[in-house]
């Protein structure tokens, strides 16, 4: 099994790779940007093309006076400047709808694979770092394809035209500008390692800036009580300041780099302006081709100019990518399988089979005993087991393993005999449902939240479903069951939400039911209420409920005890209680629990 890895704090990958990860989402594209690549070049040649015209101008009718040339060369330049002008127009007209699109291709391929990605993925990626490789590195790639990368080569281009056209005038003179030049290359080759190194830095460190905010904003109210927003505020300004840092190191990168090619250029122009003068004092050179060639190059001093910004915002753009293309090779471990079996067509329920599961987390050292070690249980058609063990027994652990939210280490989980992973995960969607004690809602209304596994149910079904889990208090809210809950369910109370979260497991109608202490937020009279009302509605469904409390376990038919990774006991409630000591101990908790409520 390929194992989950953790972000890493990568490098800059070779363009070769990136062009392979972007090429699936910008190839339909491609055209449109090769287009747009020879429409900015067009408009380039026609900006080099304006001091040829002066040149020819100088030379001809201005020299010999002759006035009516004058108008045509006029109307020439003026036509070679709205040429130019018409393509930076068009240029970026063509490129903002492609480019946005392939950035909305990678986003949705992402978000698409972040969603599959399995629950252990997620419980080693810091969210800060999903959020910054699904927002702002897709949007510097993307300003980048439009913007970047057709510059980056426009400018090259252009720099080799210009100096053709300089040789053109005088080869001598475009032979030292280029030589002036060359100093230039050797300090991007330099800039271009240093910066390197930072923009991934830099890239990462943002991820971890957004991780804190984002665990700050969910935790705030905790950090408010125990008066901890102070720390949280500390802690975010270390990691800010860090950005900080990196950021400024690599401004000042940029800025050692553009002192040179602002300073560079400059001195070129002026010893090839005193060797123009004294070439032409000879007759060697026009007077019209001095000022064609200073025309030239005081118009590629931009591109050169340019071409610092142009590295660094590649690289990042680069490094964006490289942290895409991350989370897109990150494995989807808990996968569908190549030849699904059909689930089996029983009754209303189904049976749930544990065969010797043993199960290890990822992160679990290689000394570490395994969690759950060669367990077995079997639920059998329309029963309700409760699972009852101390606290870290691995309860949950265990309805994470039989929803397929991590698949086992050894042994096998049967539904209806077939091995979960041999059910595609819609398959096996479709045959159970899930509630935990901690209930995770959505902001949209009451009826999405709770029709969420069940889409097409009727209003009868919502009804029901809300009924059961003693959600009346819906029926008070401002739009009954179309008032939208805020951000996950904070509006309501947690009880109310756990309400919820049991209606819409009961909402899917599934064949098995898998409860994770469901109404441990529930006060001991609105509990009886749900637990009576469950017990009615579960009917032949069959469920596994971890169970805290005493009325839970009255739920169920049988229990099962989970212990030292084993499930040590089953029976009825009595049976245990009359010949399990150690079942004894466990409820003797739960009991003390309650006396203490
Ligand atoms: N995602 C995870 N990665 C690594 N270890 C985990 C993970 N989730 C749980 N554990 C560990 O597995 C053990 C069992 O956890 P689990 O949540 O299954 O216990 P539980 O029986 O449900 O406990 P409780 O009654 O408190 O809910 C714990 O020791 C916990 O630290
Ligand atoms: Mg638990």
């Amino acid at each position: 099994m390929a194992e989950v890895k953790e972000p890493t704090h990568g490098t800059v990958p070779p363009l070769k790779v990136v062009i392979r990860v972007l090429a699936p989402y910008a190839r339909p594209h491609l055209w449109v940007l090769v287009l747009a690549l020879f429409v900015t070049l067009a408009g380039s040649v026609a900006a080099l093309l304006m001091p040829q015209v002066l040149r020819q101008l100088i030379d001809g009718p201005i020299t010999t006076g002759d006035r009516g040339a004058l108008l045509p060369a006029t109307l020439v330049v003026l036509g070679l400047g709205l040429f130019e002008a018409a393509m930076v127009f068009v240029r970026r007209l063509m490129v903002l709808n492609t480019s946005t699109r392939i950035e909305y291709k990678a986003r949705m391929a992402l978000f698409s694979h972040l969603v599959d990605l399995p629950a252990a993925f997620h419980d080693r990626w810091p969210s800060g770092q999903l959020l910054t490789r699904v927002t702002q590195d897709l949007n510097l790639v993307r300003r980048w394809l439009a913007f970047g990368l057709i510059m980056l080569i426009n400018d090259i281009s252009m720099i080799i035209i210009g100096v053709i056209l300089m040789a053109g005038t005088n080869w001598i003179l475009a032979l030292v500008f280029l030589a002036g030049s060359l100093p230039l290359v050797f300090l991007m080759v330099r800039f271009e390692e240093q910066y390197r190194k930072l923009t991934r830095r830099a890239q990462d460190q943002s991820g971890d800036v957004a991780t804190v905010v984002e665990e700050s904003v969910k935790g705030i109210r905790i950090l408010k009580a125990f008066g901890r927003a102070s720390e949280a505020l500390e802690r975010f300004g270390g990691e800010a300041e860090k950005l900080r840092d990196l950021e400024v190191e690599r401004g000042q990168a940029d800025a050692r780099i553009f002192r040179w090619l602002v300073l560079i250029p400059n001195v070129v122009i002026a010893v090839c302006l005193a060797l123009a003068i004294w070439f032409a004092s000879f007759g060697w050179v026009s007077l019209g081709g001095v000022v064609a060639f200073f025309a030239t190059a005081t118009i590629l001093r931009m591109p050169l100019q340019f071409l610092g910004y142009l590295i660094s915002f590649s690289l990042d753009s680069l490094s964006a990518t490289s942290r895409f293309k991350e989370v897109m090779d990150s494995p989807v471990t808990v996968a569908d399988p190549e030849t699904p079996v059909a689930p089996a067509q029983g009754g209303r329920g189904a049976r749930l089979e544990f065969r010797n599961v043993k199960f290890k987390f990822d992160d679990q050292g290689p000394g570490e005993a395994p969690l759950l070690s060669g367990l077995d249980l079997d639920v059998a058609p329309g029963e309700r087991m409760a699972l009852v063990g101390l606290t870290g027994s691995g309860k949950s652990t265990l309805i994470n393993l039989a929803a397929r939210f991590y698949d086992v280490t050894a042994g096998c989980i049967l539904i209806d005999g077939v091995d979960v992973r041999d059910l595609t995960r819609d398959q096996l969607r479709s045959q159970l449902s899930v509630a935990f004690e901690e209930p995770t809602l959505f902001s949209a209304s009451v009826r999405d939240n709770v029709l969420l596994g069940n889409p097409d149910a009727d209003d009868d079904v919502l009804a029901e479903a809300l009924q059961v889990s003693a959600s009346e208090f819906v029926e008070s809210m401002a739009d009954g069951v179309d008032t939208v809950i805020g951000e996950e369910g904070q509006s309501l109370s947690g009880g109310q939400r756990q309400r919820l979260a049991l209606a819409r497991a009961i909402a899917s109608q599934p064949r098995l039911m898998l409860l994770d202490d469901p109404l441990s937020a529930l006060d001991v009279h609105t509990e009886s209420r749900v637990t009576a009302e469950l017990d009615r509605a579960l009917g032949q469904t069959t469920a596994l409920i971890v169970a805290h409390r005493p009325s839970t376990v009255a739920l169920a038919h049988r229990v099962a005890l989970l212990d030292r990774g084993q499930v040590v006991a089953v029976g009825t409630h009595h049976e245990l209680l009359a010949t399990n000591e150690r079942y004894r101990y466990v409820i003797s908790s739960f009991e003390t629990e309650k006396d203490a409520a």
